[in-house]
């Protein structure tokens, strides 16, 4: 469907529930295993904005977090019938199977369609992405999509370009029909990728391309390597292209946002790409010195934060924007959504 087809149906996904689930461990940027680092908090605070994040004991998995993030979400949306369940990650419990069906089952969803989406850091936009078309297509009336990560998991702790950066958290958003004058309504949706990029951010050892049947892999290449200033500079000019191309195509002057909500990947970043677009100093919201960088649950934590505090008003004009490994982006336009969270598991 043509953004004009849509407009003139009337018909749209409707941001219906949030919830979201933080591990209780926190770690400072003064605390081990970041002390033993060759680092500063300073530096971590200066480079990235993060000053504190949330890892996952041993034991506790993406679906664990998952599951308390999209039960949060379905009593938020006042425990809706779920058509599909979508969830979005880079760490899932297994290779196989996917983490989905699991999550599903828990939250007592019977046989209902689930699957995982891979697309790293992006995964919130492109969760949506097939959520808007299930819906849109009538395959679907209400979908939960849930963006979950452990990225501890697969970080390797001495690596101080990574250790750094990257945490652990979920959200989840309720995804219904309705209508584009709702608040909450999905107005326009555009993804990218460049495979050819596949270096910036990747686990060299364990996958098809090279198994580590024995577990000889170096441990180094059993961990998520990343390529920091090409992935900083990739990541601005992608999110910073999409989000004109998405506003232009909507044509809502960059004014008019009242809310932008970049994938927390850096402060700095953020800062960028919003310089770039234009965006309007009060309409720019983050989270990242609180959480760091959750990968694709950083933009629905975020969300559940300004709900949360009922910081964007009902129906304001909203740009979310992400960039990941793969390489991958998108950007999804909506109203801010007329939603309460559900106060489980957020603190
Ligand atoms: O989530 C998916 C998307 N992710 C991203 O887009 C992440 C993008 N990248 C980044 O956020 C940043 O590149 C990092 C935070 C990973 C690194 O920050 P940077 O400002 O790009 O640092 P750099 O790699 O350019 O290094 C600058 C200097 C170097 O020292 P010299 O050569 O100037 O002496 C590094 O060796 O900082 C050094 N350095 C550090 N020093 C202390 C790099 N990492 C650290 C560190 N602590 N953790």
């Amino acid at each position: 469907m043509t953004s004009e087809e849509r407009m003139a149906s009337h018909l749209a996904s409707v941001v219906s529930g949030v919830g979201s689930f933080l591990p209780p461990r926190i770690i400072g940027n003064q605390d081990p295993p970041l002390s033993e680092l060759d680092t500063t908090a300073e530096w971590i605070r200066s480079r990235t904005g993060i000053e504190r994040r949330r890892w996952v004991d041993p034991g506790t998995s993406t679906g664990d977090l998952a599951l308390r993030a999209g039960r949060g979400a379905l009593r938020s949306a006042g425990d809706p019938v779920v058509d599909l369940v979508v969830l979005t990650t880079t760490t899932p419990d297994h290779h196989s199977p996917a983490t989905a069906p699991w999550v599903a089952a828990q939250l007592g969803l019977g046989t209902v369609p689930a699957f995982d989406i891979a697309a790293a850091c992006s995964g919130f936009t492109y969760g949506l992405a097939v959520a808007d078309a299930w819906i849109i297509s009538g395959a679907a009336q209400c979908v939960l999509v849930i963006a979950a990560e452990t990225l501890s998991t697969i970080t390797d702790p001495s690596d101080r370009g990574t250790a750094v950066v990257f945490a652990d958290g979920a959200a989840a958003v309720v995804v219904r029909a309705g209508r584009s004058d709702e608040p909450g309504a999905i107005q326009g949706v555009l993804l990218g990728s460049d495979g050819t990029r596949q270096d910036l951010a990747v686990v060299n050892a364990g996958g098809s391309r090279r198994p580590d049947r024995e577990g000889l892999a170096d441990p180094a290449d059993r961990c998520l390597r990343m390529l920091g200033p090409d992935m900083f500079a990739h990541a601005v000019r992608r999110m910073t292209e999409v989000s004109r191309q998405l506003l232009e195509r909507l044509d809502w002057p960059v004014e008019s946002l009242g809310a932008f909500i970049g994938h927390q990947a850096n402060q700095r970043i953020l800062d960028k790409v919003a310089d770039l677009v234009g965006v309007p100093a009060a309409s720019r919201f983050a989270n990242i010195r609180e959480v760091g960088n959750t990968s694709s649950a950083s933009i629905p934590l975020v969300m559940r934060d300004l709900l949360d505090g009922e910081a964007v008003p009902c129906a304001t004009r909203t740009l979310l924007t992400a960039f990941g490994g793969g390489a991958v982006w998108g950007a999804v336009a909506l109203t801010w959504p007329d939603v309460k969270p559900s106060v489980e598991g957020h603190s």
